[in-house]
């Protein structure tokens, strides 16, 4: 394995298409080659590994045959004239050229063109979901924080797209100084279109048009379009603000009501530099965030474009299908307890033979919301201004308004409740939608439901959507429970793997993001499994049909205090990208070292948040044999 970390230069494997880029290696003791393998776990040819022990252990754990390698992480510069990192002497200018922190959802873009599918090089677009402060700043405290120390946060939140190449040993790596590498940061000018544009409640006193706006934040999970743009959601957007009972009632308050904004102080104190983060100064800047982010990672001077059609919510992925008319559907979940989940229909029609016709199909159609009925089918319910309840009489007087407020419109139409809708991804094979509920620990006995069965819903559960027909544009469905997760082993969690012996399987909890390989089996990635099963958060691929579906199994476990966030194969399933994000959440760097609980990638401090690709040695596809 020893091998497998040394660093590799670029340059010599890419010839003049890359920089030299002398790349460091992982702490050895970072990784561990092997976790136990649990002697009942049956084998499974088709998902051709042999699922790993959980752990809790600082290092990262795979099967016997698999190679783990850091990609990138937190502070790698990206361009010809970025400083090299410098945790004692950071800066907001110097952070705005460097890898992000808290990476979470990744895609992967080939090159040189997104008509191509080319394995071995493309573009990683990342997003960087949030700060630590206590981790990114040594002795930092809240009372203290500086607005150099907001500068660097805000530069360190957005998105970074850095290209990566396959060298010869098989490990990836990124190219420093590569063409399209880009960062977009919480200072990014970008555009506000579709149907809220220009929305009085969108008008700031920087930006009385109401259609543009200052930079992204907390791009959580996202999506990837077929004409080759990024789509990034913005979730937990509501913690950036302070003093929401400051704001007078009228549409800015009532609006937000169900948005969760804080009434004093949010999880940051931005505020306390800069306006816009003050409700009591700028009412309505919080409602230019929580949308969903489009912008084309194949130009460098493309202007990020937030979505209004698609909703405003605590988004997580959009994942777009092509209905059969050609239209365009995206899905998309609300991330909380009780919140929804989505997908909108495009008036337009996608045209694969002109990339740019496309660029604008997510600025007009429909957003409907899911309900789930007790007898196994559902409706996608229509979110129309002056339909149904979504009227002027119950503050909806423009669709602006239904789109800026749709927890409040999905609410009314009568949408199901859901256990914190995170991801929802589309089967390859079989054309099914699958929905990943984290949890809902506050669901109890009164307001169970079907599609939400549980109550004190610690371990969270998986939905197999099938919409009518197999046409992703229908507005009836089919579900069914896939997985109810917990430990299969423990009777008084009450679990369910489609019907496989679940004495048998991984113990699985929190599912979050989602992938599927090219053979339709199911890669889960969870959050929280540190607080309900004891062990790390890991990833984990389950087959979803013939005799294996619903055999969980273990492929990949994360350090302590880590979020295994985000999961994304390269075109032919040979190279699996993670994100391994806020290592030693819940420790400090300060002074004393044992304030630290993790020492992921480098062995020392600070943490830092990191891209780690998985393979196998013999360079055969992860999921394969
Ligand atoms: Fe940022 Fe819903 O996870
Ligand atoms: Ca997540
Ligand atoms: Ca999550």
């Amino acid at each position: 394995m020893g091998d497998l970390f040394k660093a590799i230069p670029v340059a010599a494997l890419m010839g003049s298409q890359a920089e030299a880029q002398e790349l460091p290696a992982m702490a050895p003791e970072m990784v561990k080659a092997a976790g136990p393998v649990p002697r009942e776990a049956p084998k499974d040819s088709r998902l051709g590994f042999e699922s790993i022990g959980a752990s809790k252990d600082d290092a990262i754990s795979v099967p016997p045959g698999h190679g783990v390698s850091v990609v990138i992480k937190w502070g790698d510069p990206l361009f010809a004239n970025s400083p090299a990192f410098s945790p004692l002497n950071q800066s907001g200018a110097a952070q705005a050229t460097q890898f992000g922190y808290n990476n979470d959802w990744l895609d992967f873009f080939s090159l040189p063109s997104p008509e191509v599918s080319n394995p071995a090089s493309g573009l990683l677009a990342v997003n960087h979901e949030y700060t630590n402060p206590e981790l990114m700043f040594r002795n930092w405290t809240l009372a203290g924080q500086t607005r150099e120390q907001t500068d660097i946060e805000l530069n360190a939140h957005g998105l970074t797209v850095v290209e990566v190449a396959r060298d010869r040993t098989g490990d990836w790596n990124y190219i420093a100084g590569a063409r399209l590498n880009r960062r977009i940061t919480a200072f990014t000018p970008m555009d506000i279109t579709g149907p809220a544009a220009g929305s009085e409640l969108l008008r700031t006193s920087v930006d009385p048009t109401g259609r543009r706006v200052m930079g992204t934040l907390n791009n959580c999970s996202g999506g990837k379009t077929p004409w080759g743009t990024v789509l990034s959601g913005e979730e937990n957007f509501h913690q950036y603000f302070a003093n929401f009972s400051a704001v007078p009632a009228g549409p800015s308050r009532a609006n937000n009501a169900l948005y969760g904004m804080p009434n004093t102080t949010g999880s940051y104190p931005w505020n306390r530099h800069y306006d816009r983060f003050d409700m009591a100064k700028e009412p309505n800047e919080s409602f230019r965030f929580g949308w969903v982010v489009e912008f084309d990672p194949y130009d460098v001077n493309s202007v990020p474009k937030k979505r209004t059609a698609l909703g405003r919510f605590r988004h997580e992925a959009c994942t777009i299908q092509i209905a059969p008319d050609g239209r365009i559907v995206a899905y998309s979940g609300d991330d909380e307890r009780f919140q929804f989940a989505y997908k909108f229909i495009s008036n337009g029609r996608y045209n694969p033979f002109d990339r740019a016709a496309n660029f604008d199909l997510l600025d007009d159609g429909t957003l409907y919301v899911a309900k789930f009925n007790a007898d196994g089918t559902g409706e996608w319910l229509p979110m129309i201004q002056g339909r149904g309840p979504l009227t002027a009489a119950n503050g909806f007087p423009d669709q602006a308004t239904v789109l800026i407020n749709s927890r409040g419109a999905a609410a009314r139409l009568g949408a199901t409740p859901m256990d914190r809708p995170e991801d929802m991804e589309v089967n390859p094979v079989n054309g099914k939608v699958y929905l990943a509920l984290t949890n809902n620990t506050s669901r109890t006995d009164r307001d169970i439901d079907k599609a939400n069965p549980r109550s004190n819903n610690r371990f969270g559960h998986i939905i197999e959507l099938t919409e009518d027909n197999g046409d992703h544009s229908a507005l009836r469905f089919f579900w069914e429970i896939f997985i109810l997760c917990g430990d299969g082993k423990n009777r008084a969690h009450g679990t369910f793997f489609a019907g496989y012996d679940p004495s048998q399987v991984s113990a699985l909890a929190n599912p979050d993001n989602i992938a599927f390989d090219s053979k339709g089996n199911l890669w889960i990635a969870t959050d929280g499994q540190p607080n309900t099963l004891g062990i790390n958060d890991g990833i984990y691929a389950v087959a979803t049909d013939g005799t294996e579906r619903g055999n969980v199994k273990q492929l990949f476990s994360g350090v302590v205090g880590a979020e295994a966030a985000s999961l994304v194969f390269n075109p032919d399933d040979s190279a699996l990208f993670i994100t391994i994000q806020h290592p030693g959440e819940g420790g400090r760097w300060t002074d004393n070292p044992a304030d630290l609980t993790s020492r992921f990638p480098d062995g020392a401090a600070p943490n830092k948040p990191a891209v780690v690709a998985i393979r196998k040695v013999s360079g055969n596809p992860v999921v394969g044999s």
